[in-house]
């Protein structure tokens, strides 16, 4: 299993990883297509990473960070095969099910990899993405875990150098501390803008949005809310 290291336990890791790396055990397929995971399906543990050379040919690419079941990274592509997406997910079971949903639906623009996406987004370029999703991240609700909480105003800034002109980045939560502790620091992140125009621009699952198991247990405390950011 070389190409999937465990992202929590990794020497190599600078930062700490919350939350599970591993679920239940896999299954005989999903065991082999996480021990087959080539080249062809992820990408090197090591180096600059340009999307764009990783999918050739593809209109536009996007990043999904934290795909969890994988259920919207897997939907996304299949609605959309000209565009090539990247997905970074830590937890086993995860990528196991892109893997998958690759298998399953013959997809050719979807590239997974078991990491932190901390680490990886500081390997890609500037202007990588036409689109950027984190949705639902671990919350951490207790203020005491905020410093777990995926947006911080690193990462912010880092989200906001990855997209292009134009390109969007779109965060939903129903944890009312995190929507409480995102929202400020994306404000604040320069070269974001928050394309809200009332109410129903965030609390309406947006048009193009696919829900997923995890969304649809409505475990948090709020209606899920959905933030998009245009780079401008
Ligand atoms: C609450 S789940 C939501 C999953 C999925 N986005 C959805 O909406 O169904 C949050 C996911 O983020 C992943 N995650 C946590 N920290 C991460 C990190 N540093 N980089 C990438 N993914 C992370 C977790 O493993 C988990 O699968």
């Amino acid at each position: 299993m070389s190409q999937t290291p465990d992202p929590s336990t990794s020497a190599a890791a600078p930062r700490r990883l919350y939350g599970r790396a591993k679920g239940h055990p896999l299954s005989a397929r999903q065991q082999a297509l996480v021990e087959g995971l080539g080249e062809q399906l992820t990408w090197p543990d090591e180096g600059a990473l340009d999307p764009a050379a990783l999918l050739p040919g593809f209109a536009a690419h996007v990043l999904e960070i934290g795909f969890g079941a994988a259920e919207h990274l897997i939907g996304q592509a299949q609605r959309n095969p000209g565009t090539g997406y990247l997905g970074v997910e830590p937890f086993l079971n995860g990528v196991a099910k892109a893997l998958a949903g690759i298998e399953d639906h013959a997809l050719k623009n979807v590239r997974v990899k078991r990491a932190d996406a901390r680490t990886e987004i500081e390997r890609m370029p500037d202007g990588a993405f036409d689109r950027i999703y984190l949705l639902f991240p671990d919350p951490w609700p207790k203020s005491r875990h905020a410093k777990r909480r995926f947006v911080q105003a690193d990462t912010a800034r880092a989200l906001a150098r990855l997209l292009k002109p134009g390109g969007t980045l779109r965060l939903a939560t129903d944890v009312r501390a995190y929507a409480d502790h995102a929202l400020p620091i994306l404000l604040e992140t320069p070269g974001l803008n928050w394309l809200a125009d009332g109410p129903d621009s965030w609390r309406d699952n947006p048009a193009d949005h696919i829900i997923t198991r995890y969304q649809s247990k409505h475990l948090g405390d709020i209606d899920p809310v959905f933030m998009d950011f245009e780079k401008l």
